[in-house]
């Protein structure tokens, strides 16, 4: 590790805590300091000096302590830390988090900080599986928070299943991949990026969608946000995970899906891949067709163009502005068309015709279209095709390429 690393561990209410003893103790080993909030309810079940003790630091636990306040702020000791691990992550915990709350120095630091959150759950298996505890996960894991999954198995409360906290080596193990990432030249940037389809109602059951799976975009914005971008994801409906250290706001149709993109500029770089509808019914929603009689025609009327929209964007226009250009023939000279029309800075082109499989599948063959010409990449699973995209736009956007 180069630097100095520093984890904020917050120490929840549970059984698992005992465990965190191991973990801090390791994380020092690796050579990573460790500042500790202990929850009332961890303070239950290991004591602060035990914290300390392992930390070698002060450990924080009441809000308004003035002491603390005047030291360390909630506000610096969140901001100070390079990564933020909740162990164990308790359900009430999750739910605040989930939920916005800030009622106590733990809940209040985990809103405040502008860091990854990683967190490691623990708590009975009926908790775990409620539909509740469920949408918190869900949240959580689409406001970019990495779940560190419990394991099943006997339970501290006598029962069996899901709900043990991983053990210490695997939460070391996410701590310190996350720590020793590459370098993060897009830290202090903001990457948009918007992927998979929309859905345009007909009627309130009837939609006009296309295939996109939305893998692509994903892959990307996973990118950005390994290189240390801040990335909101703007998501057409899809089957996916929001990848770790994704803000994600999913959307259904072309209209909110470009509400919630120019809702989230400023940004430093756009890349537009999610597959618009280029147009919608011009009367959506209503009341439900009816198939009585001849079979209804649905006039279409154009979708607002996101990326020509972005490109042109008067004040707020991202300093770069990447486009998707998905074709079945003359991919190139479509792009470079497209790169003219939409005002956009780069067209990364893609040959979509269905013997190549892209749609859908794991792999894409692209060519990166700019005004200084062509340059065609290798064939390539969709995640080293954003690998490459990511650090192609951090040298944009530092000067470096
Ligand atoms: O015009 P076409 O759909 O081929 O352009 C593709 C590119 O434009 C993609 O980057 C896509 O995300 C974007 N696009 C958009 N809004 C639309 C249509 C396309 O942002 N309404």
């Amino acid at each position: 590790m180069t630097e100095q690393q520093r984890v904020l561990l917050i120490i929840g209410g549970g059984i698992a805590a005992y465990k965190c003893l191991e973990l801090i103790r390791r994380l020092r080993e690796a050579g990573v300091q460790v500042r500790v909030i202990l929850t009332k309810g961890g303070a239950e079940f290991v004591t602060p000096l035990s914290v300390s003790s392992l930390a070698g630091d002060k450990v924080y636990g009441d809000l308004f302590s003035l002491t603390d306040e005047s030291e360390m702020g909630h506000i610096r000791l969140s901001r100070e830390a390079s990564l933020v691990v909740v162990a164990p992550a308790t359900a009430d915990l999750m739910a605040k988090l989930a939920n916005g709350l800030a009622n106590d120095l733990a809940s209040t630091a985990l809103l405040a900080t502008d860091k990854p959150v990683i967190i490691a759950p623990a708590m009975n298996a009926r908790m775990w599986l409620h539909p509740a505890t469920q949408r918190n996960v869900a949240t959580l894991k689409a406001d970019g928070v990495t779940v560190i999954e419990p394991g099943s198995g006997a339970l501290a409360c006598g029962e069996t299943g899901p709900g043990r906290m991983a053990e210490p080596d695997a939460i070391l193990s996410v701590i310190l991949d996350r720590l020793q990432a590459a370098p993060r030249p897009l830290a202090g940037r903001h990457a948009l990026v918007t992927a998979g389809p929309t859905w345009e109602a007909i009627d309130p059951v009837r939609y006009i969608a296309n295939r996109s799976s939305g893998k692509q975009g994903y892959a990307i914005a996973g990118a950005l946000a390994r290189l240390g971008a801040r990335t909101t994801l703007i998501s057409g409906p899809t089957a996916l995970n929001a990848p770790a250290g994704v803000a994600r706001v999913c959307v259904e149709s072309a209209r909110d899906m470009l509400a919630a993109t120019e809702a989230a500029l400023p940004a430093d770089v756009a890349v537009c891949v999610a597959a618009v509808s280029d147009w919608r019914a011009a009367v959506g929603g209503g009341q439900k067709l009816k198939k009585n009689g001849a079979p209804p025609s649905v006039e279409l009327i154009e979708n607002p163009d996101i990326l020509a929209t972005l490109s042109r964007h008067n004040r707020r226009r991202p300093k770069l502005v990447v486009g998707f250009a998905a074709e079945t023939e003359n991919v190139v000279a479509y792009a470079q068309d497209k790169l003219a029309r939409k005002g956009c800075d780069w067209i990364i082109a893609n040959d979509v015709c269905h013997e190549k499989g892209v749609m859908g599948g794991e792999c894409n063959t692209v060519h990166l279209v700019t005004a200084n010409g062509v340059e065609d990449w290798p064939t390539a699973t969709k995640e080293d095709v954003a690998a490459r995209l990511a650090e192609r736009i951090a040298g944009a956007l530092t000067g470096v390429a």
